[in-house]
């Protein structure tokens, strides 16, 4: 089984791609955190406007480092809207994608085009929305909760920065799959989302 979920920056959708992933039994991988590990790979070499420098550390990337903190941050964030672009990059970490949602038992992917690019034979396929300012504030929210200083006006305005970013590249934008189920969150907390996907995901498997 591979449960394809995609959806803007900070939707909602990591969280609720390990709860799936968990209640079926599934292996889960957050996608973003490829294109972020190749843009910290590029940041520590300064490298982050060389394409096939991008492309050799997709091609070379170890998962252990998928689990680095630093990840996380607001740079590499930036960084993988920024190596998302370069066409070699997504060629790279396209076959790395497929190889782990091709191991048994199934997978559940989580990204910006697993159900239109990446996936298009997904058994079922989410796309998770929900308002910019609901976004921006679980993202303030949640760095918060890390003792991070914020400016919520500068998260709305770079969660807007990077929707347009993502939508408007001409390879692979985001976009809902045509046979993608959409789920607003904005009114939803984390446990109603996670309910709502399963009733979702159990109507289409
Ligand atoms: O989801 P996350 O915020 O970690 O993704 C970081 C960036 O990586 C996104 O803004 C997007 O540009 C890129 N990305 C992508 N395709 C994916 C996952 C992420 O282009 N499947």
């Amino acid at each position: 089984m591979i449960i394809a979920i995609d959806g803007p920056a900070a939707s909602g959708k990591g969280t609720l791609g390990r709860r799936i992933a968990a209640h079926y039994g599934l292996r889960h991988l957050d996608t973003g955190l490829l294109y972020r590990a190749v843009a910290l790979k590029l940041i520590h070499r300064d490298m982050l406007d060389d394409a096939d420098a991008g492309a050799e550390e997709a091609r070379t990337l170890d998962p252990a480092f998928l689990a680095d903190p630093m990840l996380r941050s607001e740079a590499a964030g930036a960084g993988a809207s920024i190596v998302s672009v370069y066409p070699q990059v997504r060629q790279a970490l396209l076959e790395f994608q497929r190889r782990f949602a091709s191991e048994a038992p199934g997978a559940v992917l989580d990204g910006r085009d697993i159900g239109t690019v990446i996936c298009p034979d997904a058994d079922a396929k989410l796309f998770v929305i929900a308002s910019a300012e609901e976004r921006a504030r679980r993202r303030a929210l949640e760095l918060r909760g890390r003792g991070e200083d914020v400016d919520e006006e500068a998260i709305l305005a770079d969660i807007r920065a990077r929707d347009h970013r993502d939508m408007s590249r001409a390879n692979a934008p985001l976009k809902a799959a045509d046979d993608a189920v959409t789920l607003d969150t904005t009114a939803l907390d984390a446990d109603a989302a996670f309910a709502a996907a399963v009733a979702i995901v159990d109507r289409l498997v």
